[in-house]
């Protein structure tokens, strides 16, 4: 049974400014007041965990440990099986773009349209999908933090060019199954609706908020 979330407080654990207003809007129907890290000035830990959920659950035990608050932290990120999975956790990184910026998305983009034809495949229409791992984690769990952690993903296809400038990263390339548009491209209130996000946030509301 999952421990249920009755405070009135809540740290998202994200300097990340797409991902921390899609959790606020996600929250927004639950009346809890919420703050982000980049907010606070918590340092960012080093997400050194081998799966989405450990990074998520490593993020959410420091943001909660520094801010003596529930926290909830997310990691999430574009994975592409003809590039064994890449870049899935190293989704942030592989926007690094070492002769410009850092967050370059459109690098990043370009980057995996030409992983996929350096393999001999056609970058369109290839089969990706995005992962979410959320974790919640209360500073206080008796012998020490309690933190729960679930998962959603969306699955799709690639498509190229990049369309679209709504969402935030890899959004302008994926095309969830069964739309004709991308993420980059589809109203917020649409692509909360069907987004990993939205499937992780749902269990998460299942098991701690209701
Ligand atoms: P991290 O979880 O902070 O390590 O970063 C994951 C990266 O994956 C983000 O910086 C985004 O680029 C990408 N990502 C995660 N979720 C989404 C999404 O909903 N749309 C587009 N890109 C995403």
């Amino acid at each position: 049974m999952a421990r249920k979330f009755s405070e009135k407080k809540l740290v998202i654990a994200s300097h990340n400014p797409g991902k921390v207003k899609e959790i606020n809007d996600l929250l927004s129907p639950f009346g809890i007041d919420v703050v982000s890290a980049g907010e606070l000035g918590l340092p960012e830990p080093i997400e050194d965990g081998d799966t989405f959920s450990a990074n998520a659950e490593l993020k959410a035990r420091a943001a909660a440990k520094s801010a003596e608050l529930p926290a909830l932290a997310d990691d999430s990120g574009l994975v592409v099986p003809v590039l064994d999975g890449d870049p899935g956790i190293y989704s942030a990184r592989w926007a690094n773009n070492p002769n410009g910026e850092d967050k370059d998305f459109d690098y990043a983009m370009h980057k995996i349209w030409q992983e996929i034809e350096a393999k001999g495949q056609n970058p369109e229409g290839q089969p990706a999908f995005f992962t979410c791992a959320l974790s919640l984690c209360w500073p206080d769990g008796g012998n020490g933090p309690h933190i729960e952690t679930l998962e959603g993903m969306v699955q799709g296809n690639l498509t190229f060019p990049p369309r679209g400038d709504q969402g935030f990263g890899y959004d302008p390339i994926f095309i969830p199954f069964g739309e004709q548009i991308t993420f980059g491209e589809m109203e917020p209130t649409e692509k909360h609706f069907i987004s990993h996000r939205a499937e992780a946030f749902d269990k998460l509301v299942n098991a701690c908020f209701t």
